[in-house]
């Protein structure tokens, strides 16, 4: 396998709404922040040089958080990579607070949900947010008032587009009362796939699905499972057929394999170019 030059646009494009074309594989910008996705990155400087190698690599995709730090991904986002490339396609999310290293809790009142739109937007140094995705669902507030909180927000301007994040097909459809369901981001990996049915409806419905921890966070990068053998045929690493598996799974597949090193985002966009057969993907789905 060949590894230059490495573009993420050898791995197709999908549009997102009506009009944002981007690179099926994207970027993570969870894993520029401290330990247990709190506070600042171990290594500043590490993060700034992979957020500025993103373009140049073809990716214009970029997944983010208000929660991700909190606030430090998408600082550093702007820090790096503003003014923005005019294809550039940032997508944050609110609707989880934190209140240390590893801890997540879901706010879902709309006044909360409308701050946060407004902090991200300043955080990130634009006027209009491409795609906003709703980190959860409160389950202590009428899911109807998340979703009109954020139809209120896409009649406003403040966001374009809107997704959802560990959701059911029945909530995407109660959601879609509200607003056209851009893109669904739920944890699907090849040895995860609870969210099989959900996939499915996005592939039908033609939404963007969002695969997060598509490594398993980092698992599928190492040796020694049924990826190797498929590794070894395409010289490659088991981390780039696990992601070239989730891109051939369904042409509304996005995934944003997310790291703090540039040496990883070169191995991660390296796969975009691998074709597996036909048999390699029946082997690895059926695994
Ligand atoms: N919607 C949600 O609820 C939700 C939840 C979690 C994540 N997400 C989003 O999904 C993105 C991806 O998920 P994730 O970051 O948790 O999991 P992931 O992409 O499956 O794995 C990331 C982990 O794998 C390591 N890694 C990445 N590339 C590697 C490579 N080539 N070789 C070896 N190790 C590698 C990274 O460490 P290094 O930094 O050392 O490379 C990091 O620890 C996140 O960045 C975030 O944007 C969303």
């Amino acid at each position: 396998m060949k590894h230059h030059p490495l573009d993420a646009g050898k791995a197709g494009t999908f549009t997102i709404g009506q009009d944002l074309v981007v690179s099926r594989l994207g970027y993570g910008a969870m894993r520029i922040t401290g330990s247990g996705v709190w506070g600042p990155p171990i290594s500043h400087a590490d993060a700034i040089e992979t957020l500025r190698a993103l373009p140049g690599m073809g990716i214009n995709f970029v997944d983010t958080a208000d929660s991700y730090g909190p606030d430090v991904s998408e600082a550093l986002i702007k820090e790096a990579l503003h003014p923005y490339p005019d294809a550039l396609v940032i997508a944050t999310k609110g609707g989880l607070t934190r209140h240390g290293p590893n801890i997540w809790r879901p706010v879902g009142r709309p006044e909360y949900l409308i701050q946060q739109v407004h902090k991200s937007l300043r955080n990130l140094g634009v006027e209009r947010i491409d795609l906003w995705q709703l980190h959860r669902i409160d389950p202590h507030v009428p899911a109807d008032e998340q979703f009109d909180a954020i139809k209120g927000l896409i009649e406003g301007g403040l966001i374009r587009y809107a997704g959802l994040s560990e959701v059911s097909v029945a909530d995407i459809k109660q959601a879609s009362k509200y607003f056209s369901v851009a893109t669904v981001q739920n944890r699907y990996n090849l040895v995860d796939r609870t969210s099989e049915a959900v996939l499915d409806y996005c592939s039908a419905q033609n939404i963007g699905f969002i695969p997060w921890h598509p490594l398993a966070a980092g698992n599928l990068a190492k040796r020694g499972s049924v990826l190797d053998g498929v590794a070894r045929r395409h010289n490659a690493s088991p981390g780039q057929i696990a992601l070239a598996w989730l891109l051939k799974r369904s042409r509304c597949m996005l995934p944003i394999p997310g790291t703090s090193k540039r040496r990883h985002l070169e191995q991660n966009v390296a796969a975009a170019e691998i074709v597996l057969t036909e048999d390699d993907y029946q082997t690895l789905t059926a695994a």
